[in-house]
């Protein structure tokens, strides 16, 4: 009963997608299990690239049955769009299915995610301003409109005239903007749901019972630890828990049916977006990552902030997803630096932490204290093996597996399905 769950270990944009896919061909069900089209995945299978947003990134296995659970919001227009750029290029998406519980990202939830972070100002989050926030606010607050209801234009109706009455209020008085009208947001819903029924199920009870017959499901984090609501950098997080204990409940399984946690970890650090970094850099090394890294978001196009490995961060990502194995992907790019500077504790008021601090206030205060290891020259991307990796690389690899707390099971030495070294099996 191989349950595995995948996730991220940082901020985000660590390779999951590439990690994902690298398993897809072994694994029977891929779930997304949180998250919503804030998520960029990229996949790169021989001269193919694919950016994938909303849809697990098992798609591309022909034999793995692709889910969307209970816990992700879906943009219904980018589901279908994405569907579409797929089968376009020849990727069969029949097997999708959708959760009949799962929320819809509405068209005035992305509008009030805009004008929100308009009215904070400096003070903003820098969210994807995908409608994120305030999709799973409404679910919180029992207003929010789930792909079932699309089946009840009655429901559907009441719901939409529920969630509207009090966001109308605030968009007209507040912020001064055009009140929505529900007939218009109601059409373009139903529109939605023919096109959406084929793909809709029970999907714990799929998931279960794919369990229960020894299937091997995987369960795909969007975003990463850091950015978790409850054990991120809050407020600077997105609103769902893309750490473990998410996948069971934005997918329905038990913690007892949980065999396996991997962590996705990038071999140096980046975040999108606003919050504290303590490892950023703002120098030419930190241009460099970037550059040699192609640090730039998927779905909003920005460049992503760039800083050295963050050990104290992949230690506290071990302890709170009870973490099994990492995966450190872009070994590649740290090729070239003399020596690579590694974060092992924060210095905080003068004093040493080793561990994160739980107050925020701390934590925009910790300054990285480094550790140089030596780097190497040779290129790595060909490695097939440990053994292929220069001496250096492997003692920067055991190096960071012993600060961070968990084996590192797999390294991704490119951006490629098979430019990985594989270690331990995950199956
Ligand atoms: P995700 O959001 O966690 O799926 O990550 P993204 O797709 O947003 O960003 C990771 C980027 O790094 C993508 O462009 C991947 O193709 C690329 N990538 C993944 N693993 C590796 C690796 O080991 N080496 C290199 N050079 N690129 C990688
Ligand atoms: P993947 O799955 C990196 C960040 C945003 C912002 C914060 C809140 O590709 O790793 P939101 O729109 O979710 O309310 O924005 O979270 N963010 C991500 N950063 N990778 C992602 O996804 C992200 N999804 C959201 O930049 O700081
Ligand atoms: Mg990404």
């Amino acid at each position: 009963m191989p349950a595995l769950v995948l996730l991220g270990a940082q901020w985000g944009d660590e390779g999951k997608g590439k990690a994902t896919d690298l398993l897809g061909g072994s694994v029977d069900y891929v779930v997304r299990y949180q998250g919503g089209n804030n998520a960029g995945h990229t996949v790169v299978v021989g001269d193919q690239k694919y950016a994938l947003h909303l849809l697990p990134s098992g798609i591309l296995s022909p034999g793995c049955t692709p889910v969307i659970g209970n816990g992700v919001v879906v943009d219904p227009s980018v589901l279908l769009s994405e569907l579409s750029g797929l089968n376009e290029r020849g990727v069969d998406t029949s097997k999708l299915l959708l959760s009949g519980n799962a929320h819809i990202i509405t068209p005035y939830n992305v509008t009030v995610d805009k004008v929100t972070e308009r009215f904070l100002g400096k003070r903003k989050i820098g969210t994807t301003g995908r409608g994120i926030g305030p999709t799973y606010a409404d679910k919180i607050n029992r207003v929010g409109i789930r792909v079932q209801d699309l089946y009840d234009e009655s429901i559907l109706t009441q719901k939409v005239e529920a969630a509207l009455d009090v966001k109308n209020q605030i968009l007209t008085k507040l912020y001064n903007r055009r009140a929505i009208a529900v007939d218009q947001v109601v059409e373009e819903l139903l529109d939605y749901a023919e096109k959406l029924r084929p793909y809709v199920a029970d999907t714990v009870l799929v998931i279960n019972e794919a369990l229960e017959n020894d299937k091997v499901v995987l369960f795909e984090g969007g975003q990463g630890t850091l950015l978790d609501i409850d054990h991120g950098t809050y407020p600077f997080v997105t609103s769902s828990n893309p750490t473990a204990g998410g996948a069971c409940t934005g997918a329905g399984v038990g913690p007892t049916k949980i065999s396996r946690v991997i962590g996705i970890l990038k071999a140096y650090t980046t975040r999108v977006g606003a919050g504290p970094f303590p490892t950023e850099l703002f120098d030419e090394d930190g241009e460099a990552l970037r550059r040699i890294g192609g640090e730039r978001g998927v779905t909003t196009g920005r460049d992503r902030r760039c800083g050295w490995f963050d050990a104290v961060i992949a230690r506290y990502a071990t302890r709170v997803n009870g973490l099994t194995d990492f995966f450190l992907t872009k070994l590649d790019v740290l090729t070239g630096w003399e020596q690579i500077p590694v974060c092992v504790a924060y210095e905080i008021d003068g004093r040493r932490v080793e561990e994160l601090p739980y107050s925020q206030s701390d934590f925009h205060h910790a300054k990285p204290v480094y550790e140089m290891l030596p780097g190497w020259s040779e290129d790595i991307s060909k490695a097939k093996s440990f053994s292929d990796l220069p001496k250096n690389a492997q003692a920067y690899v055991k190096a960071l597996e012993e600060m961070s707390g968990a084996p590192i099971s797999a390294i991704g030495v490119g951006p490629g399905r098979d430019e990985t070294i594989e270690i331990n099996s995950f199956l």
